[in-house]
């Protein structure tokens, strides 16, 4: 049985009194607060300003680093602040958020921002942790959400969408007047976290300036005063507008930049397939914006999300993004995805994706942390300690180094250097970088890169330049504390100028140190290997303890601000937040198993959860104590599974006169229905999930054949009834070009009449449910792929002329809680199989074989997990997804997943708490859409991995 990790509270008391007096969670609390960055600036509410270099707040320069979070593939809003504060620990002082208008809207004019999509809560939590928004409502989104983000009712509204056509215009309009308030009354200008707001998403062809322009009209109009970005993609050749002037230009033009491509499967092989990755300047009065800088990839061939986390992994992260600092000057990017989620319910866009949105991004879905992690944290901590001189450099001549490529920037003001040495080929190279008066000896991978810093103002200390990177450098108690770090083995050298000779006292490791009196430079040598400890005292300059590590000893460290100063910790698996008073340091900290915990902190006593923990001082000033490791975790079995078999609709007496009848001869969409009447779900309200036809005809006897033809999107289905009886399924259409409507025939299927199944002049009923999977992406503007119908899009009873009359029923109520994106339209769904609340005791026991047709298993079981930390818990299915028939999974009602070969490769869904119960009873539901006689399987729970380092 594996464990989950343990959330501690680790509090280091500090001489002094401070807040005493004050409640201790009251102390943390106001602490913590003070000490956020954005939230502190926020309060003051600062202007956002910004020049060729980079984006300011109230006068000062803003290093951002965002990584993208979609707070809508996450249902529960209480684990939002454990993404962010994981974001937040990984270095970064942003995040940006795409807004879903589908997701918040299940009709014109009827919006929902509670519960799961409570957006006021999202950005409350975004300051609290201490990160800015860069906010992103669309209205076209892209990002694999159904429909791109517009709703299924704008299917219906007459007007190219991403144009000024009057009536997209209407709709979009009542979008954003819903939206841009909440945003705009966060706005870093009022307090707020927001900082930046994008508008539309890679609007590239079949572009419309007024539109563009009107987007940020609009904007402007409901207090959006923080400046205005987009983001371009990718290629610069196809850009017809770069937004950079006249009609519909923005502030800061962003870029996107994919240089992996979503080629998973190809994970070993692939670099640079789609570019250096180096954003172009669109403007030469804003700064370089790196709108999404690939940190994962969609799983378009179904290679599985750990081949994608492989094609973006630590490699590639060394590589691009730090070419891209450094070659192509960005001063403000986003990484896409930070964490990708959960396309639960029917939010996904199904062509390019499954349940999953893990993204291979640096969290996995089930918010486990990932050596990806470590290396954004490695970059995050080292941008977010140079980011005073790194946010106004200009290219300046390089350092060289025989057989390896370099590059460089300096501030014009401090002179810092930031020097690029990266390895393009495939093998090791040693060289020697000759930098001033110096020759570094240098080792470097294949495809690997480091970013070095030189004329650097350490905190009190002069670096003159080094050839380990910088992880970060704190003024902690009087003196600074520098980490550095190298590829295990490999040389380092650093060199620091001091007034007069300094006192250097080697801790820990193997450290050479030459003092030239001349010049004032004391440079160190060493291999870095483990972490070696340098003390540096006098010289002239405040004390220096040197942290000298290998790449992994630099993961090991954490850091966090506190009212008192940054705190630097080593031993847990992650630290979340840290709070001073001159009483005390409060860290919140996540274990992954027992053992050390070191803190650098002016602290003098350990206590975790207000329990003292034994500590003793280091020579390294350090305080090391010991932590506990999760309590065990124990899962039940699923035990006890009921199973009935549905799908009434397909018997000819069922009582469908509720049912919604399906008349209609025209239709906005570009596709041409290939009968009369047009039966897409849309045209009749039905936009999500699975949807039931019944058609009625007078039997002749001659009938013999049903042509059916239905567009679900990629991943869908049709299973068809004739009198009751089966007649078999087919694929649905994908149609997902932008040439569609040229194809006649998306999803065709023929199905033979059986003999004698149709007696001459009785009526006659023919059943069909169609899975609609999600709908198209509008990448292309032009309405041909969006507008795409889903459903039925062609109908004929071969042998007979008999007209037939039909009726459609789908999603039959909206649920108030889980949104209209949760449930379709199958038997069970609108009876409310799917709810705790149902009443399945007379149901039979499981394991009879079923179908076709759709059978339903449900379950429950009661959790009790440890309290105060943080569990995460899949549903696990075993060996390769089923053929035969595909489970659309319930949680107490939250439709989390959907598995089968058809679907996917994905075998794990992940149960957010929230929807799962830690301390409770939860119901399972499944629905099995099976397509020939089957006996469906059953998953057990599992916990995701206590520690997911690889
Ligand atoms: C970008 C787009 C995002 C997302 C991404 C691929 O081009 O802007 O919304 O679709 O590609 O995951």
């Amino acid at each position: 049985m594996r464990v989950g990790r343990m959330l501690l509270v680790l509090v280091v008391a500090l001489a002094g009194g401070g807040l005493a007096g004050v409640p201790p969670a009251a102390r943390a609390q106001a602490v913590q607060v003070q000490s956020s960055e954005a939230e502190a600036e926020a309060e003051a509410g600062q202007r956002v300003g910004y020049d060729a270099y980079s984006v300011m707040v109230g006068g000062r320069r803003v290093l951002v680093q965002a990584a993208e979070f979609h707070y809508f593939r996450l249902p529960s809003p209480e684990l939002w602040r454990d993404i962010l504060e994981k974001e937040k620990a990984v270095g970064f002082n942003a995040v940006s958020v795409y807004f879903d208008w589908a997701f918040h809207s299940p009709a014109p004019g009827v919006y929902d921002f509670g519960g799961v999509r409570d957006v006021d809560r999202l950005l409350r939590t975004a300051a609290q942790v201490g990160l800015y928004v860069i906010a992103r409502p669309g209205p076209y989104i892209n990002a694999e959400t159904s429909g791109g983000g517009f709703p299924g009712w704008l299917k219906l509204v007459p007007g190219r969408a991403r144009s000024s056509a009057p009536g997209y215009t209407a709709a979009y309009r009542e979008w954003l007047g819903q939206i841009n308030p909440i945003i705009a009354r966060h706005q870093v200008t009022r307090g707020g976290p927001v900082l930046l707001y994008n508008v539309e998403n890679e609007y590239a062809v079949n572009t419309d300036a007024a539109y563009m322009q009107d987007l940020q009209d609009v904007a402007r109009a409901d207090g959006i005063d923080v400046p205005i970005t987009t983001n371009l993609c990718c290629d610069a050749a196809s850009w017809t507008s770069t937004w950079a002037s006249g009609d519909g230009a923005v502030q800061i033009p962003g870029v996107d930049d994919y240089p992996q491509s979503f080629d998973c499967g190809n994970a070993a092989t692939v670099w640079g397939a789609w570019g250096a990755g180096i954003t172009e300047r669109v403007r030469e009065d804003a700064p370089v914006f790196a709108a999404e800088y690939q940190a994962g990839a969609i799983d378009v061939n179904n290679a599985g999300y750990q081949a994608c986390r492989e094609l973006t992994g630590v490699a590639y992260t060394r590589y691009f993004p730090k070419s891209n600092l450094i070659a192509g000057g960005a001063t403000a990017f986003s990484h896409y995805m930070g964490f990708g989620g959960t396309n639960w319910g029917w939010l996904a866009q199904p062509n390019d994706v499954y349940t999953s949105y893990d993204y291979g991004a640096a969290i996995t879905e089930a918010r486990q942390l990932t050596a990806k992690y470590d290396e954004y944290k490695r970059q995050g901590y080292f941008l977010h300690a140079v980011a005073g001189s790194l946010t106004r450099t200009d290219p300046v001549a390089a350092p060289a180094a025989a057989g390896l490529e370099t590059l460089a920037r300096a501030n014009p003001d401090d002179g810092a250097q930031f020097v690029l040495v990266r390895n393009p080929g495939t093998a090791a190279v040693s060289s020697s970088l000759g930098w001033g008066r110096y020759a570094f000896p240098v080792t470097l991978p294949g495809h690997d890169a480091k970013v070095l810093v030189g004329g650097y103002a350490l905190g009190g200390q002069r670096l003159v330049a080094s050839t380990s990177e910088l992880l970060t450098h704190e003024a902690i108690g009087g003196r600074d504390v520098a980490v550095l770090h190298g590829g295990q083995g490999t040389p380092g050298a650093t060199v620091l100028r001091y007034p007069s000779r300094p006192r250097v006292t080697v801790l820990e490791g193997r450290v050479a140190s030459v003092f030239d009196a001349a010049s004032g430079d004391l440079r160190l040598d060493y291999k870095h290997s483990g972490l070696a400890r340098v003390l540096i005292d006098g010289g002239g300059r405040r004390p220096l303890l040197l942290l000298l590590g290998t790449a992994a000893a630099a993961a090991s460290f954490w850091r966090a601000d506190t009212a008192a100063g940054p705190v630097l910790v080593r031993g847990t698996a992650l630290l979340r937040s840290a709070t001073a008073t001159p009483g005390a340091v409060a860290l919140r900290a996540d274990t992954a198993a027992a053992g050390p915990v070191e803190v650098f902190a002016v602290g003098r006593a350990v206590t975790v959860d207000g329990v003292p923990v034994a500590t003793r001082r280091t020579p390294s000033g350090s305080l090391l104590g010991r932590l506990p490791g999760p309590r065990p975790v124990v899962l039940p079995a699923l035990t006890g599974w009921r199973q009935r078999a549905e799908a009434p609709e397909a018997a000819p007496g069922f009582d469908d006169s509720g049912w919604t009848v399906a008349g209609k001869t025209t239709s906005l969409s570009p596709f041409v229905p290939l009968t009369q009447p047009v039966l897409f779900s849309d045209e009749y309200g039905f936009h999500t999930g699975s949807v039931w036809y019944r058609g009625r005809f007078t039997a002749t006897g001659a009938e013999t054949s049903v042509s059916l033809n239905a567009i679900t999107g990629k991943r869908g289905n049709y299973l068809v009834w004739l009198n009751g009886r089966y007649l078999g399924s087919a694929a649905g259409g994908v149609q997902a070009d932008s040439d569609a409507p040229a194809n006649p025939s998306p999803g065709a299927g023929e199905f033979a009449v059986p003999d004698g199944l149709l007696k001459p002049g009785a009526p006659a009923v023919l059943s069909v449910l169609v899975q609609n999977m999600g709908h198209n992406d509008d990448w292309t503007a032009d309405d041909n792929r969006f507008r795409q119908p889903r459903g039925l899009v062609g109908a004929r009873v071969n042998g007979s002329a008999a007209p037939v009359t039909w009726r459609i029923q789908g999603t039959a109520a909206i649920d108030p809680v889980r949104g209209a994106l949760n449930n379709g339209g199958l038997y069970g769904e609108r009876a409310g199989w799917t709810l705790p609340g149902y009443a399945d005791h007379s149901w039979p026991w499981a394991g009879a074989a079923q179908g076709p047709g759709v059978t339903w298993l449900r379950t429950a079981f009661s959790l009790d997990l440890p309290k105060g930390q943080d569990t995460s818990v899949v549903l696990r299915f075993d060996g390769a997804p089923p053929a035969g028939y595909r489970a659309i999974l319930y949680l107490n009602g939250w439709q989390l997943g959907q598995y089968g070969a058809a679907i996917g490769p994905q075998t794990d869904f992940v149960l957010p708490a929230g929807p799962l119960r830690h301390n409770g009873r939860n119901t399972l539901a499944i629905a099995v859409i099976a397509t020939e006689r089957s006996v469906a399987a059953t998953p057990v729970l599992a916990v995701a991995g206590r520690d997911s380092r690889e």
